[in-house]
Parts: C-alpha cells; structure tokens; sequence
C-alpha cells in the first residue's frame, strides 16, 4: 500500500509539473498545434536529421496542419515555428509586418555568420538596405547579361569534361559532382574575379576548405542551438577557422585586384568584369565602408547561397529528365527549332523557351534547393490568421524571441494548395497557368518572396537554363546502369539538399 500510495503521489506530481509546464509555456492561446520538441530524439530523431524536410511534410500530411509549434523543455520561453501555409507565408514575405520577422536567428551567432553574415543573415534594417540595394544592381537582369563570357567559358569546360567521362563510362557516372564543381569556379569567378578552375581539380583544396567550412558550422550551430557556445569543441573552432582563412585569402585577393583594377582605370585585369568590380564602381553602404570584414562576409554568403543551392538544382533537373524521355525531347526540339547547331545559345534566346522553364519550376517545387528557407526570429509579438482546409478561420500567435521558418518544402508538396496530384513530376502543370495550379502565388516560392526574397533567383535560373539546354543539343541524358543500387535517389537535407548518392546518367551524344 505505501509504494503504491506513492507512486499514486509521484504521477500527481508530475502530472501537476507538466500542467504547470503547459499552461505556462505550452499555451499560445491560437490554433497551432504544439508539442515538445527535444533536437535527436523527437524534432528531429537523431535519425530523421538528413531527412528533416521529408519528416516535416510527412507530420502536416499525418495530422493536416501545415503551421506546427515546437518548444525546447529546457528553452521554454521560446518556441520554433513551422509555416507551410501560402496564407502564413504571405504575411511573412509581404504582410504589413513582415519586417517582424527578423534576422539572424540569434543562437546562429556566430556559426553561420562566417560564412552567412552577408545579407542572408543581416537583420532588417539600415544596413541590410544598404547592402540589398548594392548588390540589387549587381543581380539585376541588365548586368547579369554582361557575365555571359564568363558563363560560356565555364559552360564549355564543362560539357568538355562530362563528355571524356561518358567516353570513359559508357554505363554512367554521377553528374552531381560535375555541377558542383562548375557551380562553384563559376560562383567564385562571378563574385571575386578569381580563377580557381576546380573543375580541372578533383581534390581542390579550396572546395575542401569550403565543405569543411561549412559541415563544421552545421554541427556548432547545432551543439550552441541545444546548449550553447561552449558545447563547441576548440579543435573543431581551429579546423574551422583554418579553412575558413583560405575561403577569406580567395576573396582578399579578388578585392585587391579589382581595387588595383579600378585604381588603373580597366574595368578588370583581363577586361571581364565581376561582382567585386561591380561592387566598387557604387558608394559602399557605411558599415561595408568602415570594416573589409563586412565586405568578406558578404562576398563569402553569395558563394555559401549560390554554389550548391545551383548544383543542387542542376542535378535534380537532370535526374528528372533522365526519367522522363518526352520531356527531353520537348527540349531539345524547341533548342534546335530556335538555334543553329553551329550557333551559341545565348540569355535572351533560352530565357524565351518555354518548356526548359516549365522542367525547372517542376523540379524546384519538388526539390526547393532550401526547403525551410533562412530562418527568421520575431522582434515582437504578431498575430496572423489563415483558414484551414475547410475554410474555418485559425489564429497563429508569434511570440517576440520565436524562431520560425518558412516551410516552403511542405506549401509545394501539400495537395490542399494545389490542382493536380501533387508528388507527380509534372512541367505541363507550368505551361499555361503561371501558379501552376496552385491556389495562391504564395504557394510556390522555392526563392522566398518579398523584399527578401533571393537575390540570386534570376542568376541561378539563367544558368540552370543554359546548362541544361547545352547539354540537351549534344547528349541524350539516360538514367546510368545501376545494378548495385549505388546511384539510388536519395535527397539529403543539410540546411541545403543535395541527391545523397549523386545523380548517375548515361551520357549519349546526338
Ligand atoms: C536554385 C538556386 C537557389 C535557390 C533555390 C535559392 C533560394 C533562396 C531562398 C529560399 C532564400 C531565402 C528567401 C527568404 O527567406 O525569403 C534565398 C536568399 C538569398 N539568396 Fe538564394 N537561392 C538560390 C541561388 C542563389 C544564388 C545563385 C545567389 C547568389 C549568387 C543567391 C543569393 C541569395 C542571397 C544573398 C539571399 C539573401 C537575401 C536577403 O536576405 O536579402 N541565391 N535564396
């Protein structure tokens, strides 16, 4: 009887405990529903982290809320939100208040600002329009057309690459590591003028600094997000930081140059300009103007934003037309309609084709290259409100201090928000309706939306495009003979995605 009075006891207790708990932490008072979320075990499994994207779909379709809540036990005063409603997302992106929705989420500080303190993690304000209007010139459609030498150059050394390794295996070889390779000599060159050609360089060390940059920050971010600062190890912070010297000496190097460049009076050493030259011909906003740092930082985010997020895109498009014949064809003909064989694609003329256009909004929407966005943190307390899927209204609280995040991956992915079956690859759904059948254009938004929405969009779509079409005028792309399964689609979620085990094609000329 004692021990059974008092386990009776300890399960009041708890209980009592845990309704404590909820009614002080758990209880937003709206329509979100909230639960606890302990980062490896439950939010995600320690074995759920490399499909953290997948997990997140798989919960809005299991219990029909896309906009869920998660509150860390030992960091109750704020709660992680995930927004996969076009309703939601629209007040985040565009709403009177979207400037509530702030940057950097402060637990990144500093893991990611190293390599993400340029714009993505500058917090709304003076500084990030200064920097957003500096580099809106940059990437505007005008200028982009002026780095055309510069992607042809590229472009050649790849197709010249992937054509020797389909004479050297007829049965496939995995195009993924081609891609990102050529992503970042073109990413590199465009942003600080240097030459790298790691596409000749299959164990570059300075695409090893970069992974090693960046996989390290994912498991500081981590260790402070659950813990803190000091839960990061000191030989990790050395490792990091000494790969993170020879990102920083590539970048130096170009602002050295193009400063002595502007200095001499040439547009560029060799006459070709990039970024960093373009950079230099505006007055600097004053933070950029008092510290190099700053000017590193943002250089160094637009390679972090565009090298794999680009690579990613190319691979999964690539992998998609490997399995869809028709769809190749539908290309390739309208290429060869428009274009000479002897002739060189150019930005206007792929720009104009429309079935490339529809493949690569197909393939972003099954595959946004960063499914759950930046990250934002709230500055203040907002209320939004959204109607479910039977048109009842709902309410969703944000506390000042919440992390949310904007679910882009889950919006493209639930049927509710669209005409046709959604987990279908289908372009045609592109070819007359420019929402895709979606029922709101904040449904589909694998760049983001509003005044923060990607700068490089218009870039990484001009590349994607020409890419893409060049190799469909030379090579039939077939899925790669695979009978140990090592080329099995897997996608991987990193902050970024990537196909785990690559993209294995045969390359066959026409
Ligand atoms: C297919 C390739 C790409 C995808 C899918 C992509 C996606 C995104 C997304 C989802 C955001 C966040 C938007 C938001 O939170 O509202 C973003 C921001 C950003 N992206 Fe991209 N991106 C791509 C390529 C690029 C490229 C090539 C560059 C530049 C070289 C770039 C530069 C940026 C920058 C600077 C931001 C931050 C903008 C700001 O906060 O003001 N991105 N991108």
């Amino acid at each position: 009887m004692p021990l059974l009075s008092t386990v009776a006891v300890a399960i009041a207790g708890l209980y009592l405990v845990y309704e404590i708990f909820r009614r002080l932490f758990l209880d937003y008072g709206d329509d979100v529903p909230t639960s606890i979320g302990i980062p490896l075990i439950n939010d995600p499994a320690i074995t759920d982290v490399p499909q953290f994207h997948i997990k997140m779909l798989e919960k809005a379709r299991a219990t029909g809320h896309s906009v869920r809540r998660s509150v860390m036990p030992w960091k109750p005063w704020r709660s992680t939100v995930y927004v996969g409603h076009p309703q939601v997302l629209r007040e985040i992106y565009v709403g009177k208040d979207w400037e509530a929705f702030d940057r950097p989420i402060k637990s990144q500080d500093p893991s990611q600002l190293y390599h993400a303190g340029g714009l993505i993690l500058v917090p709304n304000g003076k500084n990030w329009r200064g920097a957003r209007e500096l580099f809106g010139k940059t990437f505007a459609n005008t200028t982009i057309k002026t780095y055309m030498p510069i992607f042809a150059d590229k472009l050649a050394v790849l197709i010249d690459l992937i054509g020797k390794e389909a004479k050297k295996n007829p049965s496939g070889f995995d195009i993924q590591a081609f891609y990102s390779r050529y992503t970042f000599d073109m990413i590199t060159r465009l942003s600080f003028g240097e030459e790298m050609d790691v596409q000749h360089d299959f164990d570059s060390k300075y695409m090893k600094a970069w992974d090693d940059v960046l996989s390290i920050s994912v498991i500081w971010q981590l260790g402070a997000n659950v813990a803190g600062n000091w839960a990061f190890p000191g030989f990790l912070k050395a490792k990091h930081q000494a790969s993170y010297k020879v990102i920083t000496k590539i970048i130096l190097d170009g602002l050295a140059n193009a400063r002595a460049a502007k200095a001499a009076g040439a547009k560029t050493k060799n006459t070709r300009f990039s970024i960093v030259d373009d950079m230099l011909t505006h007055e600097l906003p004053e933070f950029m103007e008092k510290d190099e740092n700053e000017i590193v930082k943002q250089l160094m985010t637009l390679l972090f934003a565009g090298h794999d997020t680009t690579a990613a895109t190319m691979s999964f498009l690539t992998y998609y037309l490997s399995l869809n014949p028709e769809w190749r064809k539908l290309i390739r003909d309208e290429v060869n309609a428009a274009v000479k064989p002897s002739d060189a694609l150019t930005l206007e003329t792929v720009e104009s084709f429309k079935y490339i256009g529809a493949a690569i909004k197909e393939t972003l929407r099954h595959h946004p290259a960063a499914p759950v966005g930046t990250g934002r943190q709230m500055n203040r307390d907002l209320t939004v409100t959204y109607a479910d899927k039977n048109g009842a209204s709902r309410v969703a609280n944000f506390k000042k201090g919440d992390i949310v995040f904007t679910d882009i991956y889950t919006t493209q992915m639930t049927q509710e928000f669209w005409n046709k079956p959604v987990d279908v690859w289908d372009p045609s759904r592109w070819l007359d309706d420019p929402l895709g059948g979606a029922s709101s254009p904040f449904a589909f938004a694998p760049f983001g939306n509003g005044a923060r929405k990607c700068l490089g969009e218009r870039l990484a779509l001009a590349l994607t495009r020409l890419t893409l079409c060049e190799i469909l005028r030379k090579y039939d792309i077939q899925r790669a003979d695979d009978p140990t399964g090592k080329f099995k689609f897997v996608q991987n979620f990193t902050g970024t995605i990537k196909a785990e085990n690559g993209v294995g094609v045969k390359l066959v000329p026409v």
